[in-house]
């Protein structure tokens, strides 16, 4: 996963590696540095011009070696803009700059962020922001690129006034940062390693977090009946499961909130198979599934006060003799029967045997999905937002504001019943894709079939999850979309 080890302590003299300090765009510096590095303003007006540095947000100036500091190796500057437009600063980026820059050292950040009403919580958000951009995924390389990929592990004191306070507001987002890097490792695995069996073993680490982990195998998904989960899987070599974790943090009596992910493991379409160009991304098809499991842990980390249950269905699509074909009609758990005219619709079939499983079994609070369910949905959001879907104006917009806040934005994508008429079939109560037209929004409408009167959102993540955008807190293919989002969802609104 990730090798970097976050403190907090008050400013003793560096030992060695980085020091880091943050200045504005006046190029003024924060009093404990003043004080304590006089040297360092003078350096850095002497720098600046040169490497045209000039303190912009989230930018960044290194000096190697500046005479007169002793025991430190390179002088980092880090920009803030101006002063001004301090309190709306996104201090997860500034963390991953930072980061990215001390990546593989040893660094002293002096904490001076004056006039702040939380600075701790601007601290614990740069840690966070570091922790993200620390995050690397190579297990399978056997040889490093270039020597100047760092092996050792980055250590970061940030040094500040209040050290217990950062401490407490680091510890929560240390969880979360975990669940989001937990979250990018299942989504970055290749399908061979990470077939369906083998994922659901991996959501038993949670059991140490002390979430209740259930395991369903393909004999008990028959038994309760979720046959359009099982007709996904039936044309691959590996069995199909699914994992229910549940956190019980909230009052006993409590209505559990609700999350579902989608988890196949590898997409090839199956016998209405996808052109082989970029095929090897559909590997990150449960990127749902695993944004649920490290909401799971960042929950139980932080030992959040709200009753959580989250499911995933996991399976793969693949081509073969059993597969199953366009024309089948299945009869999924609700009862509704559909007629399945385009085996690479699966996503919402596993999705209809799960919405209607929780719902029914677990009577939710709420019900959140996430799935990288169309490509429709790239197609008119592109990567900045995950498509939102939902029949509850509320729950709708707290997932916008939670979006504003982590930067996991969202986008409200319209349901109506005039769109259902593209989903009628002649044989059977659906049929499961509706045309070209309004990809995403048909099979939304498809999913609304499946959920009764509970607040329910589905989030079409198929840009967002996987295939990433690079940011200066994700160089990962694989983001961990939706665990920050969802975290801060559950701790704005629903905890005792
Ligand atoms: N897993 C895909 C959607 C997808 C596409 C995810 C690109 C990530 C990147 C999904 O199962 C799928 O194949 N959807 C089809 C639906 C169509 C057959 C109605 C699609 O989007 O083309
Ligand atoms: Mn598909
Ligand atoms: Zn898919």
């Amino acid at each position: 996963m990730d090798s970097i080890k976050i403190d907090f302590g008050t400013l003793e003299q560096p030992e060695g590696g980085d020091l880091v300090v943050f200045t504005d765009d006046a190029l003024a510096l924060g009093p404990s540095v003043t004080e304590r590095f006089g040297a360092v303003g003078d350096i850095l007006r002497r720098a600046a011009p040169g490497e045209r540095f000039k303190g912009k947000a989230a930018s960044a100036l290194v000096i190697p070696a500046p005479a007169g500091l002793d025991r430190v190796d390179r002088l980092v500057v880090i920009g803030l803009g101006p002063a001004s437009e301090r309190e709306k600063q996104d201090w997860r980026a500034i963390g991953g700059v930072l980061a990215g820059k001390v990546g593989g050292r040893q660094a002293t950040v002096v904490g001076d962020l004056p006039g702040l009403d939380h600075p701790a919580d601007a601290m614990a958000e740069i840690a966070l922001g570091a922790r993200l951009r620390a995050y690397k995924f190579d297990t399978y390389k056997t040889k490093k690129k270039d020597d100047s990929e760092p092996d050792t592990a980055t250590r970061i004191t940030f040094a500040v006034a209040e050290p217990s306070a950062c401490r407490r507001a680091d510890r929560r987002r240390a969880g979360l940062a975990d669940g989001v890097n937990l979250a990018r490792d299942l989504v970055n695995e290749p399908p061979n390693v990470l077939f369906p069996a083998e994922f659901a073993r991996r959501t038993q680490a949670l059991s140490k977090l002390g979430v209740e982990v259930e395991i369903l195998d393909e004999e008990d998904l028959r038994r309760i009946g979720m046959r359009a989960l099982l007709a996904v899987g039936q044309g691959s070599g590996h069995g199909s499961r699914v994992a229910i974790m549940r956190w019980n943090g909230g009052d006993a009596d409590a209505a559990p909130l609700a999350f579902i992910g989608k988890g196949v493991c590898f997409d090839s379409g199956g016998i209405s198979i996808k052109p082989s160009g970029g095929m090897e991304d559909m590997k990150g098809d449960m990127a749902g599934a695993a944004a649920v499991v490290g909401l799971m842990h960042a929950l139980a980390s932080r030992k959040a006060k709200a009753n959580v249950v989250g499911v995933i269905g996991i399976t793969e699509n693949m081509p073969d003799g059993n597969a199953q074909r366009p024309g089948d009609i299945i009869r999924t758990l609700s009862g509704q029967t559909v007629e399945m005219v385009n085996s690479d619709a699966e996503g919402r079939l596993v999705l209809a045997d799960a919405l209607w499983y929780v719902q029914e079994r677990f009577k939710p609070a709420f019900m959140i999905d996430l799935a990288t369910l169309t490509g429709a949905i790239i197609v008119a959001l592109a990567q900045e937002h995950a498509g939102l879907f939902s029949n509850n104006d509320e729950l709708a917009d707290r997932l916008a504001a939670a979006g504003r806040s982590t930067g996991e934005k969202v986008w409200r994508m319209p349901l109506a019943p005039e769109y259902d008429k593209l989903i009628d079939s002649r044989f059977a109560d659906m049929k499961n894709t509706g045309g070209r037209h309004g990809g995403s929004i048909t099979a939304a409408q498809f999913l609304q079939r499946y959920v009764k009167d509970t607040p329910w959102a589905h989030l079409d993540i198929a840009g967002t999850g996987m295939n990433a955008p690079q940011t200066e807190t994700n160089k990962s293919w694989a983001s961990g979309w939706g665990v920050r989002l969802l975290d801060q969802l559950v701790r704005d609104h629903y905890e005792s």
